[in-house]
C-alpha cells in the first residue's frame, strides 16, 4: 500500500491538473482525450510493469539497473534517466513556486477582478525575485522530504497527502458540476469530436506527452520506488492502480477546470495556451463568485501544491538515490547537493516563461518518451527473461505476463517510436516558425 501510494504521488502532479487542462485546450478535443487514454492503457502500462520490474528485481538506483540489466552498453540509459530527472525537477518547482504563490495570494486578498488584473498579477509571480523564491522554496520542501528518507519522509508525506488530494478534487467536481456552462465547458474541451485531430501533429504530440508526463515513466521516478519493493506484490496489479488513478485524476481535473473556464468566458485565454493559462483563468473565473470562489480556489491550489511535491520528491529520489548507489554517499548529503544543483539550472526557468516552456517540451515531452522506448528495448528485447520471471516468481499468472511482454515487445516500440518521431518533427516546427 505504501509503495502503490508513493507511485500514484509521483503520478499524479501538476501534469494532471496543469498540464492536461493545458494541452486539452490546444484544439484536440475529443481526439486528444481518446489518444491520450489510448496511449496510457496500450504503450504506458507495459512499460511501467517493465520500469517497477527493473527496480525491483536488481534493487539499484536508476542510474545502475541498467546496467545490471542490460550490461554496459545499457550504461547512456542511466545519463537519460538522470539527466531528464533533473531537466524536470528544473522547471517543475518553478511551477510549484506559482502555485504556492498562487494559494498564498487566494488566502489573503481578494481574486483579481478582470482578465487584465490576473495577467498582471500573474506576470508578477511568475517572474523577478517571488519567482525566484517560489521556485527556491518549493525545492527546499522538497529536499526536506527525500532527505528524511523514502519511508520516514516520502511514504509518510503521501499517506495523507493522497486520499485528502483526492476528496478536495472530488468536491470540486461536483461543484463545477453544478455551474452554469458546466455542459458547453465538457463539450468544447473534452467532447468535441473532429476525426482529423487524429492525426494531426500536434495532437499527438500532446497526448504522447500527456500521457508519458503524467504517469512519469520513462525517467526512473517510479524505478527508484520499486527498488523497495519486495518480492511478492503483484506488480501488475500496483501498475493498474497507479495508472487508473492518474488517469482518473486528469480527467476529473479537466472536469474542474473546463466548467470554471466556459462559465466565466475565458475561453480565449485559455486556448491562447501559454503555461499561464491555468493561472490566469482560474482565479478570475472564481473571482465572479465572491467569498466562496476564494474558498474554492484556496482548496485548487492547496490541492495543487500536495499534488505537486508528492511529484518532486520522486523526480529528486532519481539523482539522489543514484549518487548514494554509485558513491556511497550519505542520503542528506546527496540530497542537498541535488537541489542545489537543480535550484540554478532552474533560475532561467524561474526568470522567463518561455525558457519554461522549452524545457518542458525537450525534458518533459522527447527525453521522457525517448527514456520509454528505450526501457521497453531494454526489457522487451535485451532482458525479457527477466522481465517474464520477476512476474511470474512473484505470483503473476503466465498468460498475463505473456500478454504484457507481448505488449512490451510489439506494442509498445513501434508506438512509442512513431510518437518520438511525430513529437520532434512538431516539436522542431513549433519552435523554428
Ligand atoms: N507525473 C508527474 C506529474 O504529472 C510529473 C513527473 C514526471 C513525476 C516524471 C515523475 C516523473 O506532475
Amino acid at each position: 500500500m505504501g509503495f502503490v501510494l508513493a507511485a500514484a504521488g509521483s503520478a499524479v502532479g501538476l501534469g494532471n491538473l496543469w498540464g492536461f487542462a493545458y494541452r486539452a485546450s490546444q484544439g484536440g478535443g475529443g481526439a486528444f482525450v481518446l489518444l491520450y487514454v489510448l496511449i496510457v492503457l496500450a504503450v504506458c502500462l507495459p512499460v511501467l510493469v517493465a520500469e517497477m520490474v527493473l527496480g525491483r528485481s536488481t534493487g539499484h538506483a536508476p542510474l545502475i539497473a541498467p546496467v545490471t540489466a542490460g550490461g554496459r552498453g545499457w550504461r547512456p540509459l542511466g545519463w537519460l534517466f538522470l539527466a531528464s530527472a533533473v531537466g524536470i525537477l528544473s522547471y517543475y518547482a518553478v511551477l510549484m513556486g506559482w502555485t504556492g504563490r498562487s494559494l498564498l495570494h487566494a488566502l489573503m486578498d481578494p481574486l483579481p477582478a478582470d482578465i487584465a488584473g490576473a495577467e498582471a498579477y500573474f506576470k508578477g509571480i511568475s517572474s523577478g525575485g517571488d519567482a525566484v523564491l517560489g521556485h527556491l522554496v518549493s525545492l527546499a520542501l522538497t529536499g526536506a522530504v527525500v532527505a528524511a528518507g523514502v519511508r520516514a519522509g516520502i511514504e509518510r508525506l503521501t499517506r495523507w497527502a493522497m486520499p485528502l488530494l483526492f476528496l478536495m478534487l472530488l468536491g470540486l467536481l461536483i461543484w463545477a458540476a453544478f455551474l452554469p456552462a458546466a455542459r458547453e465547458g465538457y463539450g468544447t474541451f473534452l467532447l468535441r469530436w473532429d476525426a482529423s485531430k487524429l492525426s494531426d501533429p500536434a495532437t499527438i504530440r500532446n497526448a504522447f506527452t500527456q500521457a508519458f508526463f503524467s504517469i512519469g515513466t520513462g525517467i526512473g521516478a517510479i524505478l527508484a520506488y520499486a527498488a523497495y519493493l519486495d518480492r511478492h506484490s503483484g506488480i501488475p496489479g500496483e501498475a493498474a492502480a497507479v495508472v487508473g488513478m492518474d488517469t482518473a485524476v486528469g480527467l476529473m481535473a479537466g472536469c474542474v477546470t473546463f466548467p470554471v473556464v466556459a462559465s466565466f468566458g475565458l475561453g480565449d485565454v485559455v486556448s491562447g495556451s501559454t503555461v499561464g493559462a491555468l493561472f490566469i483563468a482560474l482565479p478570475t473565473g472564481l473571482a465572479s463568485l465572491g467569498a466562496a470562489g476564494r474558498v474554492v480556489a484556496v482548496v485548487f491550489f492547496l490541492l495543487a501544491y500536495l499534488a505537486a511535491i508528492t511529484s518532486a520528491v520522486s523526480l529528486l529520489e532519481v539523482p539522489a538515490s543514484s549518487l548514494i548507489d554509485r558513491l556511497g554517499w550519505s542520503r542528506p548529503r546527496a540530497v542537498w547537493l541535488c537541489v542545489a544543483a537543480i535550484a540554478v539550472l532552474g533560475l532561467p526557468s524561474a526568470l522567463n516563461v518561455s525558457v519554461l516552456e522549452r524545457m518542458d517540451a525537450l525534458f518533459g515531452g522527447v527525453l521522457l518518451i525517448a527514456g520509454g522506448l528505450a526501457m521497453a528495448l531494454l526489457l522487451g528485447w535485451r532482458a525479457p527473461r527477466r522481465y517474464r520471471a520477476d512476474l511470474e516468481g512473484s505470483g503473476s499468472p503466465p498468460q498475463l505476463v505473456g500478454a504484457l511482454l507481448f505488449a512490451l515487445r510489439w506494442v509498445s516500440p513501434p508506438a512509442i517510436a512513431v510518437g518520438l518521431v511525430v513529437s520532434v518533427i512538431d516539436l522542431a516546427r513549433s519552435w523554428a516558425g
